[in-house]
């Protein structure tokens, strides 16, 4: 756990512990970085970590996911500010790589009036209710989405960030124009697996033409979507063999989107009980892919434990253990694993007590959420805020931002 780790592109990681994305949904109302995201890496970079991953920054203020996201954009970067993020994230000799995100059709209602796609396919069951339907986007427009994700990049160089990393996951544009469910196009960015890797494909490489050889670019890749008919562990293999023959320095696995959230543990259809009883939640996909990509893996999702976490490494499953919501409640948890093996993460299950309000509410996002602002107001993070208090204050919060905020 304490080895470093060069990659592919010549930079150096201190060790093999990694904070995984999280956005922190707290941007000042232009958009840009604050003192908060200072105040939080600050903590990050003390808690001992060879890495850190910005939560998602978007590409386009027209399309967030979510209000208070750091946006990236000609004529608004926010260099300033996002050079003091970056200053805060790379003391003591830690990486802090950007996210770089467009949400797609994942932009909820009071945010995107029409959001856009590769195809216009409508979220299925309850979440219809809080996302409307999206428009297929235009050849041009995808172009100019390929330069936007291009653009944030190198912003992000500029400011010193030390890597970035593309989200492909979690059912986002990306992970969507991969999906043959969300991606129903006849042109060249849809039908064959060939064409619906071509957006990512693309990304990757312009980016690459941008920042140059010895920049890290790592991408978030879901081992699957979880959805009938959609991304596929098999299809997932072979654009992570892909993205690894074209140069990329380091492939996250995840899994799932909004209407399948395995990202977080939630069980899903189809998947065998003995993956679900295994710490990591990804860990058999990343046995058979690690195999098939010469770049390093980051296995993300469900590690709680010292010993889960060697287990993995000396099995050789992944090269980096990917730590979020161990983070949000002990910025330290890294420096305490690195020192000894009685470290356990305090991430617990969450209820609120209600189970319809459980069913409706995105609990594990509000509450580690609420987290990471105590961070960024210089407190400590505090496991015994109230699950009950603060999905009712979210829902009433997403009830007036719904009548002020709607954008496009
Ligand atoms: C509050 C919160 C925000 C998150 N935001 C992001 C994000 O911006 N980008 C991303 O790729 N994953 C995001 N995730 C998912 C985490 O990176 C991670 O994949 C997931 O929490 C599983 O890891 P864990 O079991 O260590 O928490 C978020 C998770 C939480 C709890």
């Amino acid at each position: 756990m304490s080895q470093s780790l060069t990659l592919p592109c010549g930079s150096s990681l201190k060790n093999r512990i990694a904070k995984s994305a999280m956005s922190e949904n707290m941007a000042s109302v232009d958009h840009q970085a604050n003192e908060l995201f200072v105040k939080a890496y600050d903590r990050w970079a003390q808690g001992g970590a060879g890495l850190l991953i910005s939560g998602n920054v978007m590409v386009d203020s027209r399309y967030l996911g979510e209000p208070k996201n750091v946006v990236i954009e000609k004529g608004r970067e926010g260099l300033l500010n996002l050079k003091k993020w970056a200053a805060a994230g790379t003391l003591n000799n830690t990486h802090l790589w950007m996210q770089i995100n467009h949400p797609g059709k994942q932009s909820p209602k009071f945010l995107s009036h029409k959001p856009v796609a590769p195809s216009a396919v409508p979220f299925q069951s309850s979440l219809a209710k809080l996302f409307n339907t999206p428009r297929e986007l235009a050849h041009e427009e995808i172009e100019e989405i390929i330069e936007r994700f291009t653009y944030a990049a190198v912003t992000a160089q500029e400011a010193g960030f030390t890597g970035v990393q593309i989200h492909g996951a979690h059912g986002y544009l990306v992970s969507q124009f991969l999906s043959p469910l969300h991606n129903q196009r006849t042109d060249v960015w849809g039908g064959s697996l060939e064409n619906r890797m071509r957006f990512v494909m693309r990304i990757y490489q312009s980016m690459r033409k941008a920042v140059g050889p010895y920049f890290p670019i790592g991408i978030k890749l879901n081992s699957a979507d979880f959805q009938k008919g959609g991304f596929t562990e098999e299809d997932s293999v072979q654009v992570a063999q892909r993205l690894s023959e074209a140069g990329i320095d380091l492939i996250e696995i995840s899994g799932g989107t909004y209407e399948a959230p395995k990202m977080t543990g939630a069980p899903a259809a189809g998947v065998k009980e003995t993956t679900i009883q295994r710490e990591a939640y990804f860990l058999e996909y990343c046995e058979k892919v690690r195999s098939r990509v010469s770049c390093p893996i980051l296995l993300t999702g469900g590690f709680r434990t010292f010993f889960g976490m060697e287990q993995a490494l000396e099995a050789k499953a992944c090269c980096l253990i990917g730590l979020a919501r161990s983070l949000a409640l002990n910025p330290m948890f890294p420096s305490q694993l690195l020192s000894g093996e009685s470290a356990v993460s305090e991430v617990k299950p969450l209820s609120t007590g209600l189970k319809s309000l459980d069913k409706v509410v995105p609990l594990e996002i509000i509450w580690y959420t609420q987290q990471i602002h105590r961070m960024g107001r210089g407190m400590n993070p505090s496991p015994q805020l109230s699950p009950l208090v603060l999905a009712i204050t979210s829902a009433w919060d997403m009830g007036i931002q719904s009548l002020f905020r709607v954008r496009n």
